[in-house]
């Protein structure tokens, strides 16, 4: 084990990663453990399955904290919405949760937030000193603002409203799947969905994640911003490093508002 190996879990709707990360390099420093996400997935059936994780990689793990996103807004440890998750979640003391169920600290964040983090250390803005908008476009569409290597928490600009509809309506990569629309068909939406949000924002930066992200030549050139607009580098491993990665910094810094 060494200081700079730590455990980051991303739970998501279909299945609950988890994987080692070298904060030094933001490279896994071992295998992904992926388990199917429990039905319901309610905190007591997820706390079953992170435990598991984390009984997996027990021997790596040590006593360095351990950072879990999840795609809710999470305030002090309190998981306060429920994005293709359990509604349960709602309210639900999180981060006590797991706490109980592992014997030991652990970190919640939101998953959009970590993704984001993992971008402006390790990724496609690696470095960036302005304001970076980081979106993952998927079943929902998640958010990250960093202002100058500080993240603004639970932003969630993937439920504005734009013309009477929350935008992850009509803007989420699911919705594109679901409809069946060509890329073609589908850059007038998210034209009117990040020219709103540089409206309001003036970013420096957006980064766009999520697994649609890999076919960005279809999409991303298509857009006329005045911000740059540029592919997610870290992809689906973005979660899991964010995760990690916040894990050490908010040990550094604790929650003074933190729910016990
Ligand atoms: C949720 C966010 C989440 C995003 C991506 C949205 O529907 O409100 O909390 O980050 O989906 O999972």
């Amino acid at each position: 084990m060494s200081d700079q190996h730590v455990l980051g879990i991303d739970i998501g709707g279909s299945g609950i990663k988890g994987a080692m990360v070298d904060l030094t390099t933001g490279e896994f420093a071992s295998d992904r453990l992926r388990i199917v996400t429990p039905q319901p997935s309610t905190p007591a059936n997820v706390a079953l399955v992170v435990k598991e994780i984390v009984d997996a990689f027990a021997d790596q793990v040590g006593d360095s904290p351990i950072g879990v996103t999840i795609p809710a807004v999470v305030t002090h440890g309190v998981t306060r919405s429920a994005a293709n998750i359990d509604k349960s979640w709602i309210d639900a003391p999180a981060e006590a949760i797991f706490g109980e169920a592992l014997g030991r600290d652990i970190f919640v964040m939101n998953d959009a937030d970590a993704a984001g983090v993992a971008e402006v250390i390790f990724g496609a803005a690696k470095g960036h000193q302005g304001l970076v908008i980081v979106t993952t476009l998927g079943t929902g569409i998640g958010s990250a603002i960093i202002n100058r290597n500080e993240l603004l928490p639970n932003t969630e600009i993937g439920h504005l409203e734009i013309d009477g509809k929350d935008a992850e309506t009509f803007a989420a990569a699911s919705v594109r799947e679901r409809e069946k629309l060509s890329f073609d068909e589908y850059v007038p939406r998210l034209q009117r969905y990040y020219e709103t949000v540089e409206k309001l924002f003036w970013p420096d930066l957006f980064v766009v994640g999520g697994g649609v992200s890999k076919h960005h030549e279809k999409f991303l050139p298509k857009l006329k911003l005045r911000t740059p607009i540029i592919p997610a580098e870290l992809r689906n491993r973005a979660g899991i490093v964010g995760a990690a990665w916040l894990a050490v910094e908010r040990q550094k810094h604790p929650d003074p508002l933190r729910a016990v």
